[in-house]
């Protein structure tokens, strides 16, 4: 697949994730085969008002394609916002939220809520695309709801403003994360665009990643919730597209050392105390499925330092492998 000036072989993208896909999580993800990555959402609006936090979020991982996602409903402000962000990140593409299905985002308009406003999400696109150098590309959903999904008639506008890619995350707007994703819409957007579609929405490991892209024809998949505590998925999609024997996850005491190597990442990026705000949740997820697991659950539930984390992943490894 082609994006910009880049080339990538079976695009395996990270979902941007708000609370989740920080730089520490991307950058594992990246390491482990996710040749594509998006931060997580950030306001245009923040971003010109300088904000320094939202600033923050947008750090560029190594490893991967990186882009950075702003949300925002105003082509001027969008436009200044994506400048912004790349300066800022120095990132690799620019993508724009189209599908964020929040209430305090989608009513006013911003995420999601653009898609009932194509005409003003073109005009977003254009102001973008004119503002920077790098790809353009957009992430939405099938539509506001069942009543109304338009995802066809929008993709469509997306290319003709000048969007490189498009991301299709097969849910509506009003169905959040529930349901079941429709990949059939996903193949219709492929079949009618040139630009580079990807598939996103349920695909949970290798068997799910082989039958999303036979089923839509996508040039690429992107995975989101899957990757919680999991990062390994990306070994799994790559060897199971490439025909290969699906590795198996590494043992418990590997798993352990390589959660504990994002949360020095964290640490790095965010300083100790933010990190193991975020370590309290990523580790309990790296224990899911681990028998006997509840007493050490409680213990994440309450780390403050690294030297918490150093104890506990010890003390798991030595009492569960
Ligand atoms: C906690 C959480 C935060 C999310 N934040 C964003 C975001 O910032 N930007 C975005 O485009 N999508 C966001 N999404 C949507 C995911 O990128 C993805 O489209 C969705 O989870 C469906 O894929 P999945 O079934 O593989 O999880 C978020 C999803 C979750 C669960």
């Amino acid at each position: 697949m082609k994006l910009g000036k880049y080339e990538i072989e079976h695009p395996l993208i990270l979902g941007p994730m708000a609370g989740v896909t920080d730089w520490a999580f991307r950058t594992i993800c990246a390491e482990l085969g996710a040749n594509i990555t998006v931060t997580e959402m950030v306001s245009s609006r923040a971003l010109v008002y300088k904000d320094q936090k939202s600033a923050k979020l947008l750090r560029k991982n190594e490893g991967s394609l990186c882009g950075a996602q702003i949300f925002g409903n105003n082509p001027e402000i969008m436009a200044e916002a994506a400048k912004l962000a790349l300066e800022i990140s120095g990132c690799d593409f620019l993508d724009i939220n189209m599908g964020c299905p929040m209430p305090k985002i989608a009513n006013s308009g911003d995420g999601c809520g653009l898609m009932r406003t194509p005409e003003l999400a073109g005009q977003i696109v254009e102001a973008v695309v004119k503002a920077v150098d790098v790809p353009v590309t957009v992430k939405c959903r099938l539509g506001w709801d069942k009543g109304s999904i338009n995802v066809l008639d929008f993709t469509k506008r997306m290319e003709q403003s000048g969007a490189a890619m498009v991301a299709v995350h097969g849910r509506t707007r009003s169905m959040l994360y529930s349901g079941v994703a429709d990949w059939d819409y996903i193949r219709k957007v492929k079949d009618q665009l040139s630009i580079p579609v990807i598939a996103n929405g349920d695909i949970v490991d290798g068997a799910s990643a082989l039958r999303c892209m036979k089923w839509t024809g996508a040039d690429g998949l992107m995975i989101g919730r899957a990757t919680f505590g999991d990062p390994w998925i990306f070994e799994e999609v790559k060897a199971a597209m490439s025909g290969e024997d699906v590795p198996g996850r590494p043992v418990l005491k590997d798993r352990i050392a390589l959660a504990v190597k994002q949360f020095e990442l964290s640490e790095a990026d965010h300083g100790e105390k933010i990190a193991c705000l975020e370590a309290r949740k990523h580790f309990a997820w790296y224990l899911r499925g681990v028998r006997n697991a509840s007493f050490y659950k409680r213990e994440i539930s309450s780390l403050t330092t690294m030297e918490d984390i150093y104890r506990v992943a010890k003390d798991i490894v030595r009492d569960l492998e």
